[in-house]
């Protein structure tokens, strides 16, 4: 099932491909197609949505999407599409990277070909600065991690435990919590970073249980990974003994969420988008989105997709259907958005985004388990590199 999917997602790039002409505007798109990811359906969605409100003609040039699938964070097989993508299909933009190490394989492609490159979510503090013809339409973990730990330790929580996953968003989540958390007199009861992989979380749980700590932060954005540690810690029983549970809005995405059942109300999360968020540009995106997508819900991975779009089309616009490399970092890192998350620049020394930054509280909304936004930290920074 998966690998006949993969290779329809490949046959159609290669159809795209075929049938692009030369003055095509064309993406480079890689992400995970295939495996429990959905990101590449995301941000696919994203795009459409994108072109259901703007067209898919920038500056008289058609916008042509070539789809790669890259499942998993590996390094080689990122690398070698995005040569591939550049060398054989002559995209004019590389694009996507759920991933932090895909996107990195990928912006040495970007940096040797100066193929300008937008990555649409990979979430690691500092990576833009190596590749020098990249910008990010999504956050950083350091970004949305940092306000949380703020919120908790001016909302009672004065003793906390950290469990991640243990590789560079988790780590500087973990970093950017601690740092945060200490910083405003709480204290940390422990730290536990887990392998990728960990399905299983019963003996974490009891490391936990032994710290005898007030609070959880977590940051396990794995779909498996999110939904077996919340159902772990609910069936210990944490909750009812009075244990707090936070965590980075990506564990509470809403293909998870859809999973859970009410005992995960009331779980406090962070996150630049919530699909709830209450904005004009929000209610036509969702529109856009569910109309092109059968009805799915837009997630932060979707959104880091439509405003890459928008970066891509205003850039285009602005050297008059040409996209060189050097002149369109200096457009992006200049750049002004509205965007259906809220209000966005980006910070022209990193070029990173920077953005609102919301706390959410997991309830029920008609009928559907939401994240509903109830306190703004405005225009957060990227502070992961501190
Ligand atoms: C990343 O690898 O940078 C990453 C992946 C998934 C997330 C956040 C960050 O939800």
């Amino acid at each position: 099932m998966q690998a006949s999917f993969r290779t329809v997602v490949c046959l159609a790039a290669v159809l795209t491909a075929v049938a692009a002409r030369a003055d095509d505007l064309k993406i480079g798109l890689i992400a995970p197609f295939s495996g429990s990811e959905t990101a590449g359906l995301e941000m696919d969605n994203g795009i459409k949505a994108f072109f259901k409100l703007h067209g898919d003609v920038v500056a008289g040039r058609k916008v042509i999407v070539i789809s790669r699938d890259a499942p998993t964070p590996a390094p080689d097989v990122a690398r070698r599409l995005a040569q591939e993508l550049v060398t054989r299909d002559k995209v004019d933009v590389l694009a996507g990277h759920l991933f932090t190490p895909t996107a990195i394989a990928a912006g040495q492609v970007s940096t040797q070909s100066k193929t300008p490159m937008l990555i649409m979510n990979a979430a690691t503090s500092g990576i833009l600065a190596k590749f020098p013809y990249t910008a990010r339409a999504s956050f950083t973990v350091a970004q949305t991690t940092a306000p949380l730990a703020r919120w908790v330790a001016k909302n009672g929580m004065k003793r906390v435990f950290t469990i991640v996953a243990d590789y560079a968003p988790g780590i500087d989540s973990e970093n950017a919590f601690q740092r945060e958390f200490v910083e405003a007199g709480g204290t940390m009861t422990g730290s536990i970073r887990v392998p990728l992989d960990t399905i299983d979380f019963a003996s974490y749980i009891r490391r936990i249980q032994d710290s005898e700590t007030g609070g959880v932060f977590a940051f396990l954005p794995a779909p498996d990974q999110a939904k077996n540690f919340i159902k772990a810690f609910r069936d210990a029983g944490l909750d009812k003994k009075g244990v707090k549970l936070v965590v980075e809005g990506g564990m509470l995405q809403p293909q998870i969420t859809a999973t859970l059942d009410d005992d995960a109300i009331g779980i406090i999360s962070s996150q630049h988008y919530s699909e709830d968020h209450q904005s004009q540009e929000n209610m036509a995106f969702v529109e856009a989105y569910k109309s092109v997508s059968g009805n799915r819900i837009p997630t932060y991975i979707s959104v880091g997709a439509f405003d890459a779009m928008n970066m891509l089309y205003k850039a285009v616009e602005a050297q008059a259907g040409k996209l060189d490399p050097v002149k369109s970092v200096e457009i992006w890192r200049n750049m002004k958005l509205e965007s259906p998350r809220g209000p966005v620049s980006f910070d022209p020394q990193t070029r990173d985004i920077v953005q609102n930054i919301y706390i959410r509280r997991l309830e029920r909304k008609n009928g559907i388990l939401t994240n509903v936004e109830f306190e703004t930290y405005d225009a957060v920074k990227d502070n992961g590199k501190q």
